[in-house]
């Protein structure tokens, strides 16, 4: 399979890891040697529930057997996205009450940044530095690494760049602010926590102006902090929330919800003011409900901080520099890059899967499923061990 691969299906990484897939399971990917690989990763943060849950499993069974696509976004009432909406808006605080189902992250972004522009009348948008938001037009737009959106140019205008957890930044949120987006934990960055009630002031700056807070939850989303949103942790109620990949169970979703005030202005002058075809698609909510309920009404969310500790007291090493994050969003940062690179690799060859994070080139990701056991965890762990004491030895010789 893997010639095929590299020749038919466009290829943007030099190297990818092209491990070929047969099945997947609860925490183990298994190759088509029946090699199994330990998942320390859940297809980067998206399977919540880990591989084929059968809850998840059977959610979308059942709606397979009753229908399918039937009609474009915001038509007809369709049951799965219906019940998933109103579920987002009981378990998110007050004013968050509507959802537009979109069908990836970085779409859900696009439709965050027109809501902000249509609230505010206003065009600009400021975004972090080191923030990854997705890749398309908008969202690359909102990068600062002008190596990846040169050759892409132009992009969207008015747009510019504070420093996540810097205050004197501040200042350049105005009366000209749309909105001000930043991801709640910065992912691509190296997983970085707001500090020092960062996220709340932001909030209260950009309220002063008349800009919106819009926090990308696409990552830190639905229970990998220990709560079911990543920003109930730091004492901030955003104007608009994003959330995709853990949210679909493991198939392909975006979303973004506000005010229904807020909401209604994509209704009127002009009508449609966002429009998708697939949005809201019904397998995919039915998928994405099956998760969020099984999330909520489990003890998934209790064991997250358990399990971060679990992995902190198991990932001591020398090589080993600091671990960033919170909950089952980690970085375990390496002394160079040199040596996260074999970590990841060699993990593989080992049964072990780890990968990179955009940014920070010494970061071992550590994303699992909330469903890894500590059993697992504790083994994954092992394996990285183990690698980081070959490595040292042969750096000894
Ligand atoms: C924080 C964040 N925002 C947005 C995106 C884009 O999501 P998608 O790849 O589904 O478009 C990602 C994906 O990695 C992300 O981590």
């Amino acid at each position: 399979m893997k010639s095929e691969f590299l020749k038919y299906q466009a290829q943007t990484s030099p190297y990818p890891l092209a491990l070929e897939i047969s099945h997947a399971k609860g925490s183990y990917i298994y190759d088509t040697n029946k090699k199994a690989y330990l998942d320390f990763v859940a297809g980067v943060s998206a399977c919540t529930l880990g591989h084929s849950h059968p809850k998840v499993i059977e959610a979308i069974k059942n709606q397979a057997d009753k229908y399918l696509h039937v009609m474009v976004y915001g038509e007809y009432a369709q049951q799965p996205a219906v019940q998933l909406c109103q579920f987002m808006a009981k378990h998110l605080p007050d004013p968050l009450e509507a959802t537009y189902l979109v069908n990836s992250g970085t779409e859900a972004i696009e439709g965050a940044i027109k809501l902000a522009r249509r609230v505010t009348g206003r065009s600009q948008i400021i975004a972090a530095h080191n923030a990854y938001h997705g890749n398309t037009m908008g969202s690359l737009s909102l990068m600062d690494f002008e190596e990846r959106k040169a050759p892409f140019r132009p992009l969207l205008p008015d747009i510019s760049h504070i420093t996540f957890n810097y205050e004197p930044h501040f200042k350049h949120i105005t009366q000209k602010t749309a909105a001000v987006i930043v991801e709640t934990i910065q992912g691509g960055a190296g997983f970085i926590e707001p500090t020092n009630d960062y996220l709340a002031k932001l909030k209260t700056r950009c309220h002063e102006v008349g800009a919106l807070l819009i926090l990308d939850e696409i990552q830190p989303g639905i229970g990998r902090t220990g709560k079911l949103f990543g920003f109930q942790n730091y004492n901030v109620i955003p104007d608009i929330v994003v959330t995709g990949k853990g949210l679909g169970g493991g198939l392909p979703i975006g979303a973004f919800t506000a005010s229904k005030t807020h909401m209604d202005t994509l209704q009127n002058s002009p009508k449609l003011g966002h429009i998708t075809t697939f949005g809201g698609n019904p397998l995919i909510a039915a998928s994405a409900l099956a998760t969020l309920k099984q999330v909520v009404n489990s003890d998934l969310m209790s064991e997250v901080l358990n399990k971060e500790k679990l992995i902190k007291k198991h990932l001591k090493h020398p090589l080993i520099t600091k671990i960033r994050g919170r909950g089952l969003m980690l970085a375990a940062l390496t002394t160079s890059e040199d040596i996260t690179n074999q970590v990841i690799l060699e993990a593989q060859n080992q049964g072990l899967i780890l990968f990179w994070l955009l940014f920070e080139p010494k970061a071992l990701r550590i994303t699992p499923p909330l469903t890894i056991s500590n059993e697992e965890l504790i083994k994954g762990c092992g394996i990285i061990i183990d690698l980081l004491n070959k490595i040292s030895d042969q750096n000894k010789s």
